[in-house]
Order: C-alpha cells, then sequence, then structure tokens
C-alpha cells in the first residue's frame, strides 16, 4: 500500500485490485457479492465473476443469464450493489451502481471471447431457479441469445481499510472521484 493519508491513493489501490480481478481467478476480487432490489422491494444478493473493470470510465462488467431472476430485478431497478473482502489487503471494496443489461449485437464481441466450456452458463433448462423433479432433472445447451453483459457505471465507491489504525474513505462520480475521510 502506498502513502496511507493519500486519498487518491487508496482509490488507485482499490481499483487495481479490481483489474487483478478481473486478471486472476484466484484473486477474491474475481467473484464479488452483487445484490440487487427484487421488484418487491427485497434485497437479494449472489456471488458473480467480475469480467471487465476500466477505471477511467468507472465501469464494471458481468456476465449473466437473461433469464435469471437478477435480470427482473434489475429491469424494475436498474441499481446494483458490489462488495469485495481482499483478507490479504485487509480491504473491503462496496460499489454502488447502475446497471445496464446489454444483450444480443451489443455483446457479440464479448460472447466470441467466452470459451465453449463456460458458454453452458447462459441457456439452462428449466429457467435457473425453476423448480425440478430430480437433482439433475436440468440442461445446459449454450444458448447466445440468453448472454447478456451487465454493464455497470460506478456512482459511489467507499472503501474500509483494516490497519494498526483503521482507514475509511468514500468517493462519488459527481466530484470527479476526489473522495473524502470517513470515520471508520
Ligand atoms: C463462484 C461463483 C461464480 C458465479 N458467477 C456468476 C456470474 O458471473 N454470473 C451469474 O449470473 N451467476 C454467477 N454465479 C451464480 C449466481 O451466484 C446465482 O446462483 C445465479 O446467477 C442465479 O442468481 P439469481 O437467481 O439471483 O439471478 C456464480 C456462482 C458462484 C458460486
Amino acid at each position: 500500500m502506498s502513502d496511507p493519508a493519500n486519498l487518491a491513493a487508496f482509490l488507485e489501490d482499490a481499483w487495481q485490485l479490481l483489474r487483478r480481478g478481473v486478471a486472476d481467478s484466484r484473486s477474491p476480487a474475481r467473484y464479488p457479492t452483487f445484490a440487487t432490489v427484487s421488484p418487491g422491494g427485497v434485497p437479494e444478493a449472489r456471488t458473480v465473476a467480475l469480467r471487465h473493470a476500466a477505471q477511467a470510465e468507472a465501469v464494471l462488467e458481468v456476465h449473466t443469464d437473461i433469464v435469471t431472476p437478477k435480470v427482473t430485478a434489475l429491469q424494475a431497478s436498474p441499481v446494483a450493489a458490489l462488495h469485495v473482502w481482499l483478507p490479504k489487503s485487509n480491504l473491503q471494496i462496496r460499489l454502488t451502481t447502475t446497471v445496464a443489461i446489454l444483450r444480443g449485437s451489443a455483446v457479440e464481441e464479448a460472447w466470441s471471447k467466452v470459451p465453449p466450456a463456460s458458454r453452458v452458463s447462459y441457456g439452462t433448462v428449466p429457467d435457473p431457479g425453476m423448480p425440478i423433479d430430480d437433482v439433475y432433472d436440468y440442461e445446459k445447451p449454450p444458448d447466445q441469445t440468453r448472454f447478456a453483459v451487465l454493464r455497470c457505471t460506478v456512482d459511489h465507491i467507499d472503501l474500509v481499510h483494516l490497519g494498526k489504525r483503521h482507514r475509511r474513505a468514500a468517493y462519488v462520480r459527481s466530484d470527479g472521484w476526489a473522495g473524502t475521510w470517513l470515520a471508520p
């Protein structure tokens, strides 16, 4: 970690760790918790894989199956929170985002990069979350028409670092990510 009193460096560290999550499947940042609000107002959280992290635009991307309940939730309420705990760095990253659901021709290039073995994650029959008669009563044919990219534009970032003296900061898009220290 760099100068502990430098707000900008604290944010840089977080983005670097998010990029590591995209590049390295062993990093805990690879698998954030992704929380949405159901159409009935109930919080819903699940693990996802982080596929893209672009600091310049403050965008994160996640891939999903268009028929999953998280997409229904996002259609009603296009917001998601992502949470990562990085034990080696002693850092918690929380991000609040506005989510665009991309599919069809907008995600053709992303689909072309999904390895064949992973394409079966998009197309489960019956739809994910439906009751089945027995444990393996489902098929997983790859289905490009079910593939979606959740493009999460970051609005707010909250970082907590546990150290000899804890550090916490918040950053918002609206002030150009200048950030402010918070009581931890
Ligand atoms: C390690 C791990 C990684 C996962 N990655 C994804 C993912 O990238 N996208 C996704 O839609 N579901 C992923 N899942 C499955 C979700 O956690 C969830 O079970 C599924 O998407 C249905 O969620 P929903 O019913 O809330 O929509 C992953 C699960 C695990 C355990």
